[in-house]
């Protein structure tokens, strides 16, 4: 069988829900801290052993392509200052992957963008790697998503039990058990259905590893729902065994650490987690985050706005 050697990160779409930051900035490159998402999920990417990195960009490719060159002027600054400690930082993002950038064009949807890959991916299985769905290194999804792929063929999707009352906000999977507990045959995809319309509580999150057989698939694929080419309605085509090549679809199920940063609450909630948990400034940071909540919660501390409630 062969082997995953790419990934695909689809950055492409118009990141409404940040706007205005969004407007020239693409939201894959909102910080966390100071180290912007799409670095976390390229690192994703390179510990599960995938290092040639094709990002599926629209009009905001350049920030993104900046990230990951050479900075020529910033790094004979550093080192004329003798930093070694930033100069390795910024380094540290170019030399961290094979990367590669195709444009979508017009955002079309993820299936859309998935598609742009074909010619660069060719005729072997890859990896998707949503560009503004992080997983926490502690928790390696990917990895046992391609051991998964290894065993059955096929593709692979990342599933995670969520609320029933919030997975209209995601694709829903039908599944059938196997022997493995954290495994499941996926019978059927659902995007973003009614609750009471969803197969089960289990979400597609933001990885997904595929046959090549997606490609046909995809481009054969109607817009869905929103207008756009949903890369769920072809997985579903796949599962369903309508076609001959694709081979199963399998569901890794997922429990560990997630963060959504494409959503703004979840944005600040991962933020204030990587701050935390950073040696330089975790323990000054949760002192102060701590007085500030304190004071938050006494009568007459500063009231909390209907803004912040909604
Ligand atoms: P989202 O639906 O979360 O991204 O897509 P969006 O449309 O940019 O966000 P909002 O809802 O307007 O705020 C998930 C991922 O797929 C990419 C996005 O860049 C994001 O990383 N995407 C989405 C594309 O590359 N192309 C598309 O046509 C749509």
């Amino acid at each position: 069988m062969i082997a995953v050697t790419k990934a695909v990160i689809p950055v492409a779409g118009l990141g409404t829900r940040f706007l205005p930051a969004t407007k020239a900035t693409p939201k894959e490159m909102l910080p966390i801290v100071d180290t912007p998402v799409i670095q976390y999920i390229v690192e994703e990417a390179v510990r599960a052993g995938l290092d040639d990195v094709l990002m599926i960009t629209g009009r905001n490719k350049r920030a993104l392509e900046d990230h990951f060159d050479v900075a020529d002027q910033l790094e004979a600054a550093l080192r004329a200052k003798d930093d070694e400690e930033r100069l390795r930082l910024v380094q540290d993002a170019t030399r961290l992957a094979d990367v590669h950038y195709v444009r979508q064009g017009q955002p079309k949807g993820l299936g859309h963008a998935v598609l742009c890959a074909s010619r660069h991916v060719g005729r072997e299985p890859f990896a998707v790697l949503l560009g503004d769905d992080m997983i926490d290194r502690r928790d390696p999804l990917l990895t046992r998503m391609l051991e998964v792929r290894a065993q059955h063929g096929g593709s692979v999707v990342a599933l995670m039990p969520v609320d029933a009352a919030h997975i209209s906000m995601y694709g829903a999977a039908a599944t059938e058990l196997t022997g493995d507990s954290d495994v499941v045959r996926v019978t059927a995809l659902v995007e973003k259905p009614a609750a009471r319309d969803a197969p089960s509580n289990l979400a597609v999150i933001g990885r997904y590893v595929l046959d090549p057989a997606i490609f046909p698939v995809l481009a054969a694929t109607p817009p869905g729902r929103g207008g756009e080419i949903q890369l769920t309605d072809a997985i579903n085509t796949l599962a369903g065994g309508r076609i001959d090549d694709g081979g199963p679809v399998h569901g890794v199920v997922f429990t560990g650490r997630r963060y959504d940063t494409g959503d703004r609450a979840e944005y600040l909630r991962t933020i204030v987690r990587f701050a935390a948990d950073r040696p330089d400034l975790g323990p000054d940071f949760l002192a102060w985050l701590r007085e500030f909540v304190a004071e938050q919660d006494q009568p007459g501390g500063r009231p909390v706005s209907a803004e912040v409630r909604a």
